[in-house]
């Protein structure tokens, strides 16, 4: 089952230990997982509504791209883009702005604390507050929904955000839904999403035992100013006064705590059994180092290879936005279709978004990932109705691919996939579909794109 997860990254801050452990390190783990269909990308719209510094919004996103490629995210496997590289966001942003109720946006906790403070001093309620911070949400779900995105794991300071981000949704599909299928979308426009809360991913203590966080100031560099700099930031941690010799315990400091978040149960009770009995702060301090830069030196020898080429992290974002465009553009011309500002006459309605030529066929798009060479079978219209299964190598993938046309056997996978069978072997399924009666249109609209592909041959 294909399951689409997306989640977002602001660039304003230089990622720390703390966002390694509870984010980023679960994440790309995650990724790997079979039957799922990653999106990642950096929130650099949103970022503009935290800061207005532009060389640290630029710094940023170039260190967190890097970060998060240093760290194993592999961009074959997932899609991996810029925010600010997807026109059709800021697009969608709009139709979804114009369904969007003033009301749901006062009752969202950002805004609110900033007019309950502005109170609290005295101050007109609105003062300086931007309307991008008003928006923050609207912006947040034409991110989540231009994809259709099932699942998004976000910490619970943004849960608020994706059930705005369904509710919104969900007014759009109750406005449009008709002419959404009239304009030849399938199903409902708009999947809605749902947050997935990481319980089992511990938040790092920081220096001084609170949270980890920038805003209090007590963090681990995860790559910046080298070992050297995560080395003296240990040496900060706080500690008791206990001498060496003095049995120490270990779960009132933060230092057992970021040790475990490095090792196996095996390796933290061994270091609890010698705190206990006596280690000095200073060595435990030297053993939490060298315990963390076995896992990290590695990834910063690539994350520094990365920042001395960024060339090449631009590189990789922007074949990232083609693919991420290569779904949400269909989409989105679909929509502006279904709310009527698609094209006026006939003629050039039926090559919206094509090619001057004429109405645009199906089309099958061959591609490699991490997992072999694949291929995927898109409608008239641009949607995406089908993945093929990973071949080992692009010939057996390309024959699968023209014997569909004249070979594939359409079935039901589950109430919300179907799936091709070529001379008895699945080879390829569809996308996760909202209900029922969207995978029915899926599987029509998959009838017509095979006949549409013999008729090209
Ligand atoms: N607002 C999120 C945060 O601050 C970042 C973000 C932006 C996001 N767009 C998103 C997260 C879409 C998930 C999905 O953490």
């Amino acid at each position: 089952m294909t399951l689409r997860i997306l989640t977002g990254i602001t660039t304003t801050g230089t990622p720390h230990l703390g966002n390694y452990v509870g984010a980023i390190r679960p994440a790309i783990a995650a990724s790997r997982a079979a039957g799922v269909d990653s999106f990642f990308f950096l929130a650099d719209y949103h970022a503009l509504v935290k800061c207005d510094d532009p060389a640290r919004i630029a710094r940023s996103r170039l260190e967190i791209a890097a970060t998060w490629l240093a760290c194993g995210l592999d961009p074959a496997r997932v899609t991996f883009y810029q925010q600010s590289d997807i026109p059709e966001i800021p697009k969608l942003t709009w139709l979804l702005t114009c369904v969007t109720a003033k009301g749901l946006l006062n009752r969202a906790h950002a805004y609110k604390a900033a007019v309950d403070q502005n109170t609290q001093n005295r101050e007109d309620p609105d003062a300086a507050i931007t309307a991008g911070l008003y928006m923050y949400p609207v912006l947040m779900a034409a991110d989540i929904l231009a994809f259709n995105a099932n699942k998004v794991p976000v910490g619970r300071d943004q849960v608020q955000h994706i059930e705005m981000a369904r509710d919104i949704g969900q007014r759009f599909n109750h406005i449009y839904g008709k002419a959404w299928r009239a304009a030849g979308g399938a199903g409902e426009p708009f999947v809605l999403p749902e947050a997935a809360i990481e319980e089992s991913v511990a938040t790092l203590p920081g220096l001084d035992g609170r949270k980890m966080s920038k805003s209090y100031d007590n963090t681990v560099p995860l790559f910046e100013g080298g070992a050297r700099a995560t080395r003296e930031a240990i040496a900060r941690i706080v500690t008791d006064s206990r001498e060496p010799g003095e049995p120490k315990d270990p779960d009132s400091s933060s230092l057992f705590a970021i040790f475990r978040a490095f090792a196996g149960d095996a390796e933290s009770t061994g270091f609890r059994h010698e705190l206990e009995s006596g280690l000095g702060w200073g060595e435990a301090k030297q053993k939490l180092f060298a315990r963390i830069d076995a896992e990290i030196a590695p990834l910063r020898e690539r994350y520094d290879a990365l920042m001395a080429h960024p060339d090449d992290i631009e590189d990789a974002l922007r074949e990232g936005a083609q693919k991420a465009r290569a779904v949400a553009q269909p989409r989105i011309e679909t929509l502006c279709r279904a709310v009527g500002l698609g094209a006026l006459g006939t003629r050039t309605a039926k090559s919206a978004g094509g090619t001057k030529k004429g109405a645009k066929r199906a089309r099958i798009a061959s591609f490699r990932d991490h997992d072999g060479f694949r291929f995927r079978v898109f409608a008239e219209d641009g949607e995406e109705l089908l993945l093929s299964r990973a071949y080992a190598d692009p010939k057996t993938a390309g024959a699968v691919a023209k014997a569909l046309a004249s070979q594939a056997v359409v079935g039901t996978l589950d109430a919300v996939r179907f799936g091709v069978t070529v001379a008895g072997e699945r080879v390829a399924e569809s996308p996760v579909f909202p209900d029922i009666a969207a995978r029915e249109a899926g599987v029509k609209k998959l009838h017509a794109a095979l006949a549409s592909l013999r008729e090209g041959e």
